[in-house]
């Protein structure tokens, strides 16, 4: 671990947070799941570049994605019944972005005077840097210590905080992760918890699947011009020749899965060289490459889900008609 780095006076503070285990990078993803893998897929989290962070967060203005504002009116709801409950000393944010949500637990830390520190870990140093210097201008007496890292790496080097942490995983994200993979990520982290620390975790909900259809097909595009942004990536990343227009979006519910899957689909068979990876894809007409899957889930599922890793659920606070969960969990003893 580096030394923190003191950049607000003393209350915000940087460190990288070192990888417990080794995961693959980008083309080692792009050598298992481009070239050999059938279907082709890729890990969603290459989608997140400073264009495709922007265009996600259009994504979340647009009138069909309902998640993060419903989310977001769930918490300001039930804040200050978790803050009160739990009392933290610290809040951990797992993925926190630009923490635009996460205000909504500070606002509570100020009603029920509890003034927790707070511990946002995410990938993007910038993004870090700027909403973490936003946070202490607007809440005088928060402290940020922000954490540089990726959360798929494990959470084995994240410092130790005294007291009692609440770690926060919002959004839905858990919804990115394949059954097992979910399982695995949320072992690892109660494997990091101590007894007193809480687990607070936002998940989509199962609901009527042209509501579920709509928020991935928006009708202006944006969620098309996300998915599709993940090719330019590849472009920059690793000296390929995508052609901007080769692909399309195409994004649909599965009932059965309890998932929507998204894909890009290629529009007539072509080659597409990748220079830094000195290979060749051939795509057929109509091939599609998965790009990502977001799981919706059922109360009993989410708890079922907790129980496998080893979470005792504690509290459920639900969005009018079942739209969104978050529940509180604490490790189980
Ligand atoms: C931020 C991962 C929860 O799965 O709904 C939005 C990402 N993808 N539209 C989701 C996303 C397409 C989003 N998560």
């Amino acid at each position: 671990m580096k030394t923190p780095v003191d950049m607000n006076g003393d209350r915000l503070l940087l460190q990288q947070v070192r990888p417990a285990k080794t995961i693959p990078g980008l083309e080692e993803d792009v050598r298992q799941g481009l070239l050999q893998g059938r279907p082709r897929s890729l890990p969603p989290k290459y989608f997140y570049d400073a264009r495709g962070s922007e265009l996600f967060d259009r994504i979340c203005d647009t009138p069909e994605y309902y998640p993060t504002r419903t989310e977001d009116a769930l918490l300001a709801s039930c804040a200050a019944t978790v803050i009160a409950e739990v009392r933290p000393r610290h809040i951990v944010e797992l993925g926190s972005g630009t923490s635009r949500k996460t205000r909504r637990l500070f606002d509570a830390c100020v009603s029920e005077e509890c003034h927790s520190a707070y511990a946002p870990f995410d990938v993007c140093h910038d993004v870090l840097v700027e909403a973490g210097g936003s946070l202490v201008n607007e809440y005088d007496w928060l402290t940020v210590s922000a954490l540089v890292g990726d959360y798929h790496a494990g959470f084995e080097h994240l410092p130790d905080f005294a007291g009692r942490s609440l770690f926060v995983f919002l959004g839905g994200t858990i919804g990115n992760f394949h059954h097992h993979e979910a399982v695995e990520f949320l072992s690892e982290l109660r494997a990091h918890m101590q007894a007193e620390d809480r687990l607070l975790l936002g998940a989509d909900r199962v609901k009527d699947p042209a509501v579920l259809h709509a928020a991935y097909n928006d009708a202006a595009g944006v969620t098309a011009a996300f998915n599709l942004n993940l090719l330019q990536v590849l472009n920059r990343e690793l000296d390929a020749d995508f052609a901007a227009d080769g692909f399309y979006h195409h994004a649909c519910y599965h009932p059965g899965a309890q998932r929507i899957e998204m894909y890009l689909v290629a529009k007539q068979s072509q080659r597409v060289r990748l220079g830094r990876l000195e290979e060749e894809l051939a795509f057929d007409n109509g091939e599609a490459v998965l790009t990502e899957i977001s799981r919706k889930f059922t109360p009993e599922s989410l708890q079922a889900l907790l129980t496998t890793a080893g979470f005792r659920m504690e509290a459920h606070f639900e969005a009018p008609e079942g739209y969104f969960s978050l529940m509180l969990a604490k490790p189980d003893a």
